[in-house]
């Protein structure tokens, strides 16, 4: 086991860890800096985000605002974000959607040199900042870029980290695995932040991509601290039929048409006003409608329902000048041009809502409010709550890049105030303790198929905890999932070499994913009312008197413990919802 030591640790190679790295590593170059990954860095499930980032650049053009901006955010929400989150949120998006400028992002911009702006979901008026339908592929890139040139900051890739160390209160380190050689490192640190995304990856039909198993979420659950609002869970509208991949809403903000198996745009009977830019809860719901009442189609292959996404109407130059990638991705996936045929999608999971309980500043509490020394959690993976019980399109990279500069900047500042304690016995021990349990693994002789066990996981979440949910539904995934935890503590690794062990991380992912499924189920089973994502049958609709409140959800040997904390409300009461 090699015990490396860094002023600051960072968890996560996405925009919201790589954009933390950058601030810290532009505060001082006396502070050391590690950022792990368990992928290549560039490889992050940010490198796929496609329609835009919003941001009010433009304040006084089309009626914008700052404060519409955050209206439309706490709306959206279904008002359980807390509304200070929100507007801090909103003011300082445009910073950084120009502060991605100066680093070089090529956004699209008109005959005048001016950045371009597309309408999203939910968003009054159009605020979203793109290019083309690689966004976050190309700010990724900027932000790898630059941060190559820092010398104080070393990137680990293909490092897994497996479990956070707290000494009490005070958090310590990370502990890893170097996937390439199989050998295990543990990061003692002053400070520490996580920025592993979400947890799409619970789900079997997703947008998300396959690393997307929410392990920062996991490790922090599994040391005490509490999560919130995970019931929460989007389901994107416009997945690609029947490999998942995401249609960007940006092809509807194009002008882009929803239709059903009798060919009207059916959003006209949900949205009226919004039609198919109406929010992504509202949409996704629409079109289960749909397809429950006989008005969908089903795709030959593998028998899945869907609607068709029709973008014939915006012709072949509009597609090839802002939607490029939705040509290629449909193309090489199904064989159909969208300028000529429409493209068959039904909601996937896409985004997580809820996650690792913080504050404001995006520091990680322990309880209600008291947080933890010296660790923060940014991007997907935290729940601040910005987006409360239903995120707008293109309101994540802002919060992303946002919540990755505050923690970048403050991490940086408590490791400059802080001392490293060298030789910590909860460092030495704790660490011990995981290098056992995971060596457990290698000399079991379980049972247990992990790749079965994930695929009736997948299967539970799939049919049983999907856009519209039920009592007996949940109640029943509820069993399986504890069935199938208790057939995890059985698992077989099949592969018992060190090298590159991909069995040995998709183990622990399942791991992972298995506890979170848990916590997603009991939170919904326990939020009993219809708000933003949270979608049940027998309580259709929002009961603020008994539910305007997040859900914390604390572990125990057995279930999740659940409790309650209010929402902030600062200028904008509750409202009935319409679009
Ligand atoms: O549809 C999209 O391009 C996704 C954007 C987002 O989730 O913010």
């Amino acid at each position: 086991m090699e015990l490396l030591d860094y002023d600051i640790v960072i968890v996560g190679s996405g925009l919201a860890g790589m954009r933390a790295a950058l601030a810290a590593a532009r505060k001082s170059d006396k502070l050391r800096i590690a950022l792990v990954s368990k992928l290549h860095a560039m490889r992050s499930h940010s490198v796929s985000a496609e329609g835009g980032i919003s941001g009010v650049l433009y304040p006084g053009e089309n009626g914008d605002s700052i404060e519409l901006h955050a209206f439309d955010t706490i709306k959206g929400s279904d008002y359980l974000a807390d509304q200070d989150a929100a507007e801090l949120l909103v003011q300082e998006a445009p910073k950084e959607i120009r502060f991605f400028d100066h680093l070089g992002v090529p956004w699209n911009r008109d005959e005048n040199g001016k950045i371009v702006l597309r309408p999203f979901g939910g968003m009054s008026v159009p605020r979203t900042a793109f290019a083309a339908d690689k966004t976050g592929f190309f700010m990724l890139n900027a932000l790898y870029d630059n941060l190559l040139s820092f010398k104080n900051v070393d990137i680990f890739h293909e490092h897994f980290v497996t479990s956070l160390i707290l000494d009490g209160e005070t958090f310590r380190g990370f502990f890893a695995i170097d996937l390439a050689t199989g050998n295990y490192k543990v990061f003692a640190t002053k400070a520490g932040i996580i920025a592993t995304g979400g947890c799409g990856r619970v789900y079997g039909f997703t947008t998300t991509a396959y690393s997307s198993t929410g392990d920062g979420i996991a490790i922090a659950y599994k040391a005490g601290i509490p999560l919130k609002d995970m019931e929460f869970v989007q389901f994107h509208p416009t997945a690609l039929v029947p490999s998942g991949i995401l249609i960007t809403e940006a092809a509807r903000g194009e002008g882009g048409y929803l239709i059903n198996s009798q060919g009207r745009r059916f959003m006209e009977d949900y949205a009226k006003s919004k039609m198919e830019l109406a929010p992504r809860d509202i949409v996704s719901r629409a079109i289960i409608s749909e397809i429950n009442q006989g008005r969908g189609f089903v795709h030959q292959a593998s028998g899945m329902s869907h609607v068709l996404l029709d973008l014939r109407h915006l012709g072949e130059d509009k597609i090839d000048e802002r939607l490029p990638m939705i040509k290629e991705i449909s193309l090489k996936m199904l064989g159909i041009n969208p300028a000529k045929e429409p493209l068959p999608v039904r909601p996937a999971t896409h985004f997580t809502m809820g996650g690792i309980h913080t504050n404001i500043l995006g520091q990680v509490l322990i309880n209600e409010d008291k947080p933890v020394k010296g660790l923060w959690a940014a991007g997907e993976c935290g729940c601040v709550s910005v987006h409360g019980a239903n995120r707008l399109g293109s309101n994540s990279l802002s919060q992303c890049v946002i919540w990755g500069r505050m923690t970048g900047e403050q991490a940086a500042q408590f490791a400059l105030n802080n001392s490293l304690e060298k030789q910590n016995t909860a460092v030495v021990s704790k660490a011990e303790e995981e290098a056992k349990r995971i060596d457990a693994l290698f000399s079991s002789d379980g049972s247990e198929n992990p790749y079965q066990i994930r695929k009736e996981m997948w299967d539970t979440m799939d049919n049983l905890v999907y856009v519209y949910r039920t009592v007996e539904g949940l109640q029943k995934a509820r069993q399986k999932i504890a069935e199938l935890k208790a057939r995890f503590s059985n698992v077989r690794l099949e592969d018992k070499t060190r090298v590159y062990n991909t069995n040995l991380r998709d183990v622990l992912e399942l791991g992972n994913m298995l506890e979170l499924a848990q916590v997603i189920v009991v939170c919904a089973l326990n939020r009993k009312e219809t708000r933003g994502a949270h979608a049940m049958v027998e309580y259709p609709n929002r009961d603020d008197k008994n539910f305007l409140k997040h859900t914390l959800a604390f572990r125990t040997p057995e279930e999740p413990r659940i409790s309650y904390i209010p929402v902030k409300i600062t200028k904008w009461q509750p409202q009935e919802r319409k679009y």
